[in-house]
């Protein structure tokens, strides 16, 4: 049986390598791995601490890329790959732009979909814009769906879909096994010396729809919190994209309570948010690896297709009002049994066996 993993953003890369690892020690299956290249640097980092090879890359990025450069650049360049290699399913992942054109160029060449990471909704198209229809449409094109939780499980219920659905966790806790240690020494060094009487606050924002005004008020919060607590420390990994970067070293590059870094590889960012005291993010990863962690997150979104960390206590929605973003981590700082509760929540999102579950069911069903 040939399996072909296609992905081609960070998160994508970091969710889909315990698979790719786990379905190479199946001799019953052919591994294949294609990447689209819609990252380059921030990919590369992951394969890098995975030790994954890709058998084809796309190297579809520009700068800037807009959404319809990443749908056709990865349309045109996967139909050879699928011609060539006839897989007999095609794995893509969550929700991006990557996943939604790989999943239709897989239903062009009549090719089989497992869609992992599969019915996440927040039911509001523009939000997040693209993936709420990014992965709308890849479960519409799929065969096989892996659904982190019982409640992506109903939502594919409620649009009809109920064959072939799994519940398996999601494969983003499996990483942990191989990224977060103890006594860990950091790859970017300026992490070596984070000082120990601060509070640390790991925080990351890059997101379409906080393009501007939302990524302008969310550091207008965090300059205020800074001026009002002189005990915390905030370390941002700043996305590569300039819309993103600009902005950010602008508004925060001479706060010398704002440590502003490159993008850090997966290891270190586990182990970052591991010595955090909360998390600041509109990321969807952050939201699933923090609470495993037992560390609080703020959302910086309006929605979260992800409303079990809400549900289960460890998140909360702060959206991008820079007023209530502060009246949220002014409440972390100051109020131990709010934070206790969020701290001490469970993590709702699978207990690290994910990747062997989708590939048994791979392996049972596909045969
Ligand atoms: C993409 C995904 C988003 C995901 C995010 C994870 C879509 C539409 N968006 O958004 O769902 O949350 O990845 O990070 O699929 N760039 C580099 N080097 C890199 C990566 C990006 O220079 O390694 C710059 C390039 O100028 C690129 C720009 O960032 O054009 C934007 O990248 P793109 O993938 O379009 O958007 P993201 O915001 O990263
Ligand atoms: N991440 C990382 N380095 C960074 C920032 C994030 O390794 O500098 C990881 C993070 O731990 C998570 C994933 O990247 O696993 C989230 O990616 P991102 O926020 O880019 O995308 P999203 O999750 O929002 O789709």
């Amino acid at each position: 049986m040939k399996v072909m993993l296609v992905f081609g953003t960070r998160p994508e890369a970091i969710k889909m390598c315990p698979l790719v690892l786990e379905l190479k020690k199946r001799p019953e299956i052919e591994t294949l791995v294609c990447t689209t290249g819609q990252h380059k640097e921030l990919l590369a980092q992951v394969m890098e601490i995975f030790k994954v090879k890709a058998d084809y890359d796309l190297s579809i990025m520009a700068k800037q890329q807009t959404l319809s450069h990443i749908t056709t650049a990865v349309l045109e360049g996967l139909q050879p790959v699928l011609q060539q290699e006839q897989p007999d399913i095609v794995l893509v992942h969550g929700d991006t732009t990557t996943s939604f054109a790989a999943a239709l160029a897989a239903f062009y060449q009549k090719i089989p979909v497992g869609h992992v990471e599969a019915g996440l909704r927040t039911y509001n198209k523009y939000s997040p814009f693209p993936e709420e229809m990014n992965r709308t449409l890849v479960g519409k094109i799929a065969s096989w769906h892996f659904a982190p939780t019982e409640g992506n499980r109903l939502a594919l219920e409620k649009e009809g879909v109920t064959e072939n659905v799994f519940v398996t966790g999601n494969t983003v806790i499996d990483c942990f096994a191989t990224t977060v240690k103890e006594n860990y020494v950091f790859h970017n060094s300026l992490l070596n010396s984070l000082p120990a009487d601060k509070k640390i606050i790991t925080m990351t924002a890059h997101r379409r729809e906080n393009w501007g005004e939302g990524i302008a008020n969310i550091c207008t919060a965090v300059n205020n919190l800074c001026a009002e607590f002189p005990d915390v420390l905030f370390v941002y990994p700043v996305h590569l994209n300039p819309v993103v970067k600009d902005r950010v070293t602008a508004a925060l590059g001479n706060n010398p309570q704002v440590m502003l870094t490159s993008p850090l590889d997966v290891e270190d960012m586990h182990n970052l948010m591991d010595r955090s005291y909360f998390v600041l993010t509109d990321s969807g990863g952050l939201q699933e690896e923090a609470p495993h962690l037992g560390k609080p997150v703020v959302v910086l979104r309006k929605e979260t297709e992800r409303p079990e960390a809400v549900q289960a206590g460890t998140a909360i929605v702060a959206g991008t009002d820079p007023d209530n973003i502060e009246k949220i981590c002014t409440k972390l700082f100051t109020d131990k049994k709010f934070y206790s509760s969020m701290a001490e929540a469970i993590n709702p999102y699978g207990d690290g066996t994910a990747s062997k579950q989708i590939a048994d069911i791979i392996i049972a069903n596909m045969k």
